[in-house]
C-alpha cells in the first residue's frame, strides 16, 4: 500500500492527463490563465464559443495540446464559488475519475488551489479521494473492465499539499474496500469469509483482530443474532478490530450490521427487494474500511470495529414467526417478522460492545426500506440518545461531503414495540419503521453515548451516474474517519 501521491511546483507536469478544475465565472483565474497563455489562446477561444463555461459537471477534454508536456487536458467544471461545497468538488472531480481511467495505465495531475470557500488543503484532499475512488468501477466478476486504477496522482501545489493529499489517498482506499466487500456477491462473500478477509486487512494495516465462530458466540449469549444465522448453512462469525492510539483515553465503538445476505427468511422478500441484498452488509464493509483508514493514519484515538456476520435464509432450521429470543443483554425478543433481522444482530453486537468498554457507540446498518422513504437514496437517517455525538457526527459529515440528517427518537415510538409475551416486539406498526427500529436498538446500548445510522438508502447506488459506478458507494467511511480525527 504505497502512496500513489506526489505533490510538485512544477506546473507543467509530463502526464497522460492534466486535469483543471473550473469555476463558472468570468475570465480565466490562476493556473487557468496561465495554461491558456501556454496554449496560445485556446481556453478564451472556447469560453467565447461557449463550449467552455465551467458549470458544474462539465468535462472539456483537449486531447492534443504541444506544447505543454502533459498529453490530455480535461477541464472539469466547478459551477459557480458560492454554491461550491465538498460534495460537489468531490462529484466534480470524480466525473473527471471516470473520464479518465477508460484505459489502463494512466497518471494524472491536478491543479489544486482554494476554489470558492474550500481551502487549497481541502481541495487537495478531496480531489486525490476522488481520484481513487472515481478510477475504480464495478469490475470485479467482468473479463474487460470498464475502469482502471491510475498509476500516479500528482498534485500541482505547494509541499503543504502533501499531507492532506496523502489523507484522501488512504480515505479513498478505504472507500473502495468498502465498494469492493458489498459488491462481492454472496456466493463470494458470506460470514466466514468476510471474517477471513477482515483478518487480511487487520495484518496489511495493523489492526488487532479476534473472531467469534458460533460456537464462542453461543456461550457470549447472543442469542438474537444467532437466531437469524441458524437457518444459513453459513455459520455467523463476530469480528472485532481493535485500533489503540489514545492511550488511556475512551473507546469509541463502530459497530456495522453485516447480513451478507437478506432473503427476509420466512418473511421472504419478494424478487424485486431481494436482488441487491447482498449489499445488506454494507454497514459492517464500512466499519472495516473505517478502520482500516484508522489504521493507515495512525490517529491518536481508541477505536473498536464489531462487525456482526450472518446470512438471512429460510430452511427447515431457521427461525419463526413467534420465536422469542435471548438476547446477550437479558432481553426477551417476540419475532414477529424474520426480515427484520438487522436490528436482531446489532442488538447482541452493541451489547457486546459495551461490555468489551465502549465508552461511545457509533452503528451502521442498510436497517429499514422505511428510512429510503424518508430520506431518498443519498441521505443517511441518524438516530441518537446523545445529542453531543449526533451533533459532532453531523459536523464530521458535513466536513466529508456526505448527507446525514437526523430522526426523531420520541418515547411514543418505543411504545410501539411492546410484546403481549415477551419484553419487547421486533417490528412495529408500518408507519415510522425507521423510527421503530432505531428505538428498539436503544434498548441495548445500556444508555451509553449512541448514534444509529441507517444507510439503506446511500450504501448502494442502483445504476451508473457520470459522477459515479453503480454498486456499493462507501457510504459514511470517510464521515467516520472524520469523526475519529476529531476525537483526536
Ligand atoms: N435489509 C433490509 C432493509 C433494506 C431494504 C436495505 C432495502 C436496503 C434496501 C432490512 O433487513 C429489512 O428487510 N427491513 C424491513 C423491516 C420490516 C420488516 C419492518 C423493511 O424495511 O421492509
Ligand atoms: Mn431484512
Ligand atoms: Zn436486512
Amino acid at each position: 500500500m504505497s502512496s500513489r501521491i506526489t505533490v510538485s511546483t512544477e506546473a507543467d507536469p509530463a502526464v497522460d492527463w492534466l486535469v483543471v478544475p473550473m469555476l463558472q465565472e468570468d475570465g480565466l483565474p490562476g493556473f487557468a490563465a496561465d495554461l491558456d497563455g501556454r496554449l496560445g489562446g485556446v481556453l478564451t477561444r472556447l469560453r467565447e464559443s461557449e463550449d467552455l463555461t465551467g458549470k458544474s459537471g462539465e468535462v472539456v477534454v483537449l486531447p492534443d495540446v504541444p506544447p505543454i508536456a502533459a498529453k490530455r487536458v480535461l477541464l472539469a467544471g466547478l459551477g459557480k464559488a458560492d454554491k461550491l461545497d465538498v460534495p460537489g468538488f468531490e462529484s466534480s472531480l470524480r466525473t473527471a475519475a471516470r473520464k479518465v481511467s477508460g484505459k489502463e495505465g494512466q497518471s494524472v495531475a491536478v491543479a489544486v488551489a482554494a476554489y470558492g470557500d474550500l481551502a487549497a488543503e481541502t481541495v487537495a484532499e478531496v480531489a486525490t479521494r476522488a481520484m481513487v475512488v472515481g478510477s475504480v468501477g464495478q469490475d470485479l466478476y467482468r473479463k474487460e473492465p470498464g475502469r482502471h486504477s491510475l498509476t500516479s496522482i500528482t498534485v500541482i501545489g505547494d509541499e503543504a499539499l502533501l499531507e492532506p493529499a496523502q489523507r484522501g489517498e488512504v480515505v479513498g482506499e478505504a472507500v473502495n474496500l468498502t465498494r469492493e466487500v458489498v459488491n462481492r456477491h454472496p456466493g463470494d462473500l458470506y460470514p466466514e469469509t468476510f471474517a477471513k478477509r477482515a483478518a487480511v486487512v487487520a495484518d496489511e494495516v495493523g489492526l488487532d483482530c479476534t473472531v467469534l465462530d458460533e460456537k464462542q458466540l453461543a456461550d457470549e449469549k447472543m442469542g438474537s443474532m444467532l437466531a437469524v444465522a441458524q437457518g444459513s448453512d453459513n455459520p455467523a462469525r463476530l469480528v472485532r478490530l481493535a485500533h489503540r492510539g489514545g492511550g488511556d483515553g475512551p473507546v469509541v465503538a463502530l459497530v456495522g450490521k453485516g447480513v451478507t445476505f437478506d432473503s427476509g427468511g420466512l418473511s421472504l422478500k419478494p424478487n424485486d427487494g431481494m436482488v441487491a441484498m447482498k449489499m445488506d452488509m454494507a454497514g459492517a464493509g464500512a466499519v472495516l474500511g473505517a478502520m482500516a483508514a484508522i489504521a493507515r493514519l495512525n490517529l491518536p484515538v481508541n477505536v473498536d470495529g464489531y462487525m456482526g456476520l450472518v446470512e438471512n435464509m429460510p430452511s427447515s432450521k431457521c427461525y419463526k414467526l413467534g420465536d422469542v429470543l435471548h438476547a446477550r443483554n437479558g432481553t426477551t425478543i417476540e419475532v414477529h417478522n424474520t426480515d427484520a433481522e438487522g436490528r436482531l444482530v446489532l442488538a447482541d453486537v452493541l451489547a457486546y460492545a459495551v461490555d468489551h468498554g465502549a465508552d461511545r457507540l457509533v452503528d451502521l446498518a442498510t436497517l429499514t426500506g422505511a428510512c429510503m422513504v424518508a430520506l431518498g437514496e443519498e441521505v443517511t437517517g441518524a438516530f441518537t440518545n446523545d445529542q453531543t455525538l449526533c451533533d459532532e457526527l453531523t459536523v464530521a459529515a458535513t466536513k466529508a461531503g456526505e448527507y446525514v440528517w437526523q430522526m426523531p427518537m420520541h418515547d411514543h415510538f418505543g411504545e410501539l414495540l411492546k410484546s403481549d409475551v415477551a419484553d419487547c416486539k421486533n417490528v412495529g406498526p408500518r408507519w415510522g419503521g425507521a423510527v421503530t427500529a432505531a428505538k428498539f436498538l436503544e434498548k441495548f446500548v445500556a444508555e451509553k453515548p449512541w448514534v444509529h445510522l441507517d444507510i439503506a438508502g446511500p450504501a448502494f447506488a442502483s445504476s451508473n451516474k457520470p459522477n459515479r459506478e453503480g454498486g456499493g458507494t462507501g457510504a459514511m467511511v470517510a464521515t467516520l474517519v472524520e469523526l475519529v480525527t476529531a476525537e483526536g
